[in-house]
């Protein structure tokens, strides 16, 4: 595996491999938002396994309307920033990097400790039902329009989040543009039906994203590193695609790397596949908007995989998900050409937390005492 064993420099971070943990929400923090030792451990595990960079799952960023599930991470406040100190260090002291992802639940919120009421570009109710394995139930809330100083909250909420994770340690912050959460709404024509500043045709429904992607670039400086991860689909929509075809995909790529990202993270439910039912894939159009660094997502399970998408070149990381839940040694097992463990959602059952996969894991393949 010769290329995904190579180190990568992503500005000044240093990784010795091109293995990413995929961000994904566990649902295992304290009811206050605060990180605790069960995720410490958790993170601990993936970087002990030879990953080379860590994403945490989506970390709520203010306590306006953006917690999007009961026991959901935050780093809003000092003391949840505080919590993070020990996870980051157990991550860094077993050789990974380590990025907080920053999400504003939106629309797609289930559940805030902090209001009742949920929020979003307009009052568009997401399709289907909430996820029960985040701990939802029926359908979503219809979500009231957010007013000129809730977008103004929102946006100064991730700008001081970038700057907690910056000051908690993490070696830099992806902006979480993707799977339906508030950025990715205010995106798209469907839940973004604004007529003001933040609305409009393709181009100004960016308004927001650019925003709080200069922000973020404010506050923190030149020298953190700053991403975005960016989806077609919506947790509430899984064949969701952009409007717009290629071109649009470009233009949309493009404007956001140009604001101020390091990099894109682009996920799809199969990377490998055409984006558009035919020709080329997400990241291939992402590879063509410049020299912004790119990682990829979605259906990787083996190191042949991940080491063919890697030589393509349309990509400089992959970054994996449920195969890095299957074995969180999942690097250190490829590169020794030990067996992959399957994906099995049963330890998901009955909600997505740590603490039913180590009892699924338990049941599954005891640890010898
Ligand atoms: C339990 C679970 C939680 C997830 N939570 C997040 C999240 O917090 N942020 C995010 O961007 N994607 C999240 N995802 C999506 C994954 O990052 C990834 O895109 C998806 O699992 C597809 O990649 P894979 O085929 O490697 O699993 C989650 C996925 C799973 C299975």
């Amino acid at each position: 595996m010769p290329r995904l064993f190579e180190p990568y420099s992503l500005k000044s971070l240093t990784l010795r491999n091109r293995a990413v943990l995929a961000p994904m929400t566990r649902v295992s923090a304290e009811p206050e938002g605060y990180a605790n030792d069960l995720m410490r451990d958790y993170y601990g595990s993936f970087a002990k396994g030879g990953f080379g960079l860590l994403i945490t799952e989506g970390l709520y960023t203010d306590t306006a309307f953006s917690q999007g599930y009961i026991n959901q991470p935050g780093i809003a406040t000092e003391q949840q920033r505080d919590c993070w100190v020990p996870v980051v260090q157990a991550v860094h002291d077993a050789g990974a990097g380590f990025i907080a992802q920053l999400m504003h639940g939106g629309a797609q919120t289930q559940g805030n400790l902090h209001h009742a009421r949920h929020v979003g570009p307009s009052a568009v109710q997401p399709k289907g039902s909430q996820l029960s394995f985040y701990g939802g139930e029926g359908p979503y809330q219809v979500p009231s329009e957010m007013t000129d100083d809730e977008i103004a909250e929102a946006i100064a909420g991730f700008a001081q989040a970038a700057v907690h994770a910056r000051d908690a340690g993490f070696d830099g912050v992806e902006l979480h543009g993707a799977n339906g959460y508030l950025l990715h709404e205010f995106m798209s024509a469907e839940f973004n039906q604004r007529t003001d500043r933040w609305g409009g045709d393709f181009k100004a429904r960016l308004a927001l994203p650019l925003t709080v992607i200069r922000a973020v670039r404010d506050a923190v400086g030149e020298g953190f590193v700053v991403g975005m991860r960016l989806s077609q689909q919506m947790v509430t929509d899984s064949d969701l695609k952009w409007e717009g075809g290629t071109e649009a995909a470009k233009l949309r790529m493009a404007t956001l790397a140009n604001a101020g990202l390091d990099y894109l993270h682009i996920s799809e439910p199969d990377v490998a596949a055409p984006a558009f039912g035919e020709g080329p894939t997400l990241c291939e159009l992402a590879r063509a908007v410049g020299p912004v660094t790119l990682i990829g997502n979605g259906g990787i399970r083996t190191g042949e995989q991940a080491e063919q998408l890697l030589g393509q070149g349309t990509m400089d990381l992959v970054a994996v998900g449920k195969a890095a839940l299957a074995d969180h040694d999942w690097p250190r097992r490829v590169e020794h050409g030990e067996p992959l463990t399957p994906f099995d959602y049963a330890m998901f059952v009955p909600m997505a937390t740590v603490t039913n996969e180590l009892a699924w894991r338990q049941a599954h393949y005891p640890t010898p005492s």
